[in-house]
This record gives C-alpha cells, sequence and structure tokens, in this order.
C-alpha cells in the first residue's frame, strides 16, 4: 500500500454538525463529498479508506442527514454531506440545510476540494452542475466520481466518462468509479489524498 492509501486506512469519525456551531475548527484541510441523494457518497467514502462501516450507507435515500467528519490525520478531514435533491424532508429542514450548506460552502476556509458524486447512469443533473460551477468560482478542485459504474458495461463507461468531460469547467476532472467492485479506487485515492497533503 502507498503511503497515503495507509493514511487513509487510518480514517476514524470525528463529529457530525447540524449547525454552523458544532463544525470543527476551520483551521485545516478538507474535502467534501456531496451528490445527489443515493448517489453513493458515504460509500464511496468507506471505498477511498478502505474501510466498510466508517460512514453509514443505505438503501433508503436521505441516510445521511448532518454534515459528518472523519479524521484522517490531526487537521485532515473528509466530509460526508447529505444528499441534495432528498424529497422527504420537511420545507423547515430543507430550508436550514440550504442556508447552512450554502454558508459553509461560501466561507469554509479549510475547504480544498470537491468530489462529486454522480450515478454513472444519471450524471450532470441540475444541482452537479451549480457545485461544479460553484467550485469553478471559489477556484477549487472538483473531482467526479461516475460511480455504481458496476452497472453498465464498459464500452457504455467510456463514452458516459468522454461527455461528461466535454462538460466539466476548467480545474475539473472525473473519472468512473464502482465501491462495489472497487474499480477507479486507486486514481480517486491519489486526487483525494493528494488534496489533503496525506
Ligand atoms: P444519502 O446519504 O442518502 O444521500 O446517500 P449516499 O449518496 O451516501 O449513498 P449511499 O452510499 O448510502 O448508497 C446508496 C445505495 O447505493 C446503497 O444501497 C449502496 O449500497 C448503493 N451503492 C453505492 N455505491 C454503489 C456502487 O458503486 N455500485 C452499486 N451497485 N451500488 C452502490
Ligand atoms: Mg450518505
Amino acid at each position: 500500500m502507498s503511503k497515503s492509501s495507509n493514511a487513509l486506512a487510518r480514517t476514524a469519525y470525528l463529529a457530525a454538525a447540524h449547525t454552523p456551531q458544532q463544525l470543527p475548527a476551520d483551521d485545516g484541510r478538507e474535502v467534501v463529498f456531496a451528490g445527489r441523494s443515493n448517489a453513493g457518497k458515504s460509500s464511496a467514502l468507506n471505498t477511498i479508506c478502505n474501510q466498510n462501516a466508517l460512514a453509514r450507507t443505505s438503501k433508503t435515500p436521505g441516510r445521511t442527514q448532518q454534515l459528518v467528519f472523519f479524521e484522517v490525520v490531526k487537521g485532515k478531514y473528509l466530509v460526508d454531506l447529505p444528499g441534495y435533491g432528498y424529497a422527504k424532508v420537511s420545507k423547515d429542514l430543507r430550508a436550514h440545510w440550504q442556508g447552512f450548506l450554502n454558508d459553509y460552502f461560501r466561507t469554509r476556509i479549510a475547504l480544498c476540494g470537491i468530489v462529486v458524486v454522480m450515478d454513472i447512469r444519471h450524471p450532470l443533473r441540475e444541482f452537479d452542475l451549480d457545485m461544479l460551477r460553484f467550485a469553478a468560482d471559489r477556484g477549487l478542485p472538483a473531482h467526479c466520481l461516475l460511480t455504481k459504474c458496476d452497472k453498465i458495461g464498459r464500452g457504455p463507461q467510456a463514452q458516459t466518462l468522454l461527455a461528461v468531460r466535454k462538460q466539466l469547467p476548467e480545474r475539473a476532472t472525473a473519472q468512473v468509479f464502482s465501491s462495489e467492485t472497487k474499480q477507479g479506487v486507486d486514481e480517486a485515492r491519489a486526487v483525494v489524498a493528494g488534496w489533503l497533503e496525506v
């Protein structure tokens, strides 16, 4: 195993935040996993850390309901976000989330990169594009994981990857990925470890 895989494999749960006051100090480096509900964010985080049950996953969309912080090494975090587009939460809760997440994304200094997790069968939906534009505006790198690639053949995987890459803003990259088969995991680890400098 490489040095960065070793560091990622030692990632441990740190804290969950439902309000800005609960966020860890904004003085480290952190990479967020963003994406639609049920896209496979928590699964991708686990796969990249080579751990089965670090972030909680579920068949039911809306599993992750807070900003969940995992510490790779001191001051270096991976953050599992609630899915966007999850319909079954109350209006008030959705407004709370939107406000909290908007502020977080606009002001968080530690944020050093965004992993945009998309089901390879439904890439670049509206919120994904918003997230990519936001990253470009803030000058942050974004890396798209076209996940659940085990659901389609190699030909369609390559076609989708090509089509997605053509639509990406500057500084954004993309790859195919699967938490089921671990396809693409080395590439994803290298990106995340590079951003975190671990
Ligand atoms: P929320 O927290 O609800 O927003 O969802 P999430 O984006 O964190 O998704 P999660 O990782 O919980 O995965 C959702 C479902 O997709 C689970 O049933 C996973 O087992 C499944 N899943 C995730 N990644 C893959 C993958 O690469 N391949 C396949 N076949 N299934 C996957
Ligand atoms: Mg989740």
